[in-house]
């Protein structure tokens, strides 16, 4: 047995929601209650708000990141943000891949693995999202279609793997409050450890979050999972109170 042990991440989610005053008020509440906690806590928002969030959160425990980055460094690309400039912003983490970006911009697996190069060498960590839909879970295809995302980025990124975070989201459980059984999250979480150990020595290293209707009373459960290692957590994580008794139940 190595030595297992490593903090839990428990990354909140805000989507396309927010606004200066309740920004404002979220942050100063997880920050007041969170004081004692152990695991390591982001949050991803939407970039406009990344100044502000960037200000509330100096010198507290809370980590800053964004929601999505150009595959591209710079250039004629209307309405895409660099990583270079979230990086200004000290965003330390990105999410790449999301099936809401996935299902609503066509976000490939090829271009899920550029993101997620672009993040690397932006120096900003990746979470790079991948999930089954329902039709997809229901033909038996979960395995297969996980695989195959996380492939990508395998491939695409080569040792630089183990710098990645992975979060699994069964697509048939985001923003429905049907979470997956503890089973069936960590089976999914074993499968892509065990890609993730043919690839690199430094798997165990590797954050791989759940993400899905995580909310205060099923979080404890999915968090004791072996390969269950945070969460990313959506509409959880816009409620102060919910979100910290999240984090609070991160062993
Ligand atoms: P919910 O927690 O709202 O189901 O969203 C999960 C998610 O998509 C986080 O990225």
């Amino acid at each position: 047995m190595g030595c297992r042990v490593k903090k839990k991440l428990i990354a909140g989610n805000w989507k396309m929601n927010g606004s200066l005053a309740a920004n404002d008020a979220l942050v100063k509440a997880l920050v007041a209650g969170m004081a004692a906690s152990t695991c390591h806590v982001a949050l991803c928002v939407p970039s406009v708000y990344l100044a502000q969030c960037q200000a509330l959160m100096a010198g507290t425990a809370i980590d800053l990141g964004a929601q999505d980055l150009s595959q591209h460094e710079a250039g004629a690309f209307t309405g895409e943000i660099s990583g270079a400039m979230l990086k200004e912003f000290g965003v330390r983490y990105c999410i790449v891949g999301h099936s809401e970006r996935r299902q609503y911009h066509g976000e490939t697996d090829a271009l899920v693995a550029a993101k997620t190069q672009r993040a690397l060498a932006s120096g900003i960590t990746p979470i790079v999202c991948v999930g089954e839909t329902l039709a997809e879970r229901e033909a038996g295809k979960t395995e297969e279609v996980v695989k195959r995302q996380l492939a990508a980025v395998i491939h695409a990124n080569g040792h630089c793997i183990s710098e990645i975070v992975v979060a699994y989201e069964p697509v048939w459980a985001i923003g429905t409050g049907k979470t997956a059984t503890t089973e069936q999250a960590q089976q999914v979480h074993a499968v892509l450890r065990a890609q993730l150990k043919a690839a690199t020595n430094q798997a165990d290293r590797i954050h791989i979050l759940y993400g899905g209707s995580m909310n205060a009373a099923n979080a404890a459960q999915l968090l004791a999972q072996p390969d269950i290692d945070g969460g990313l957590v959506g509409g959880a994580s816009l409620k102060a109170p919910d979100f910290l008794s999240i984090i609070a139940s991160a062993p």
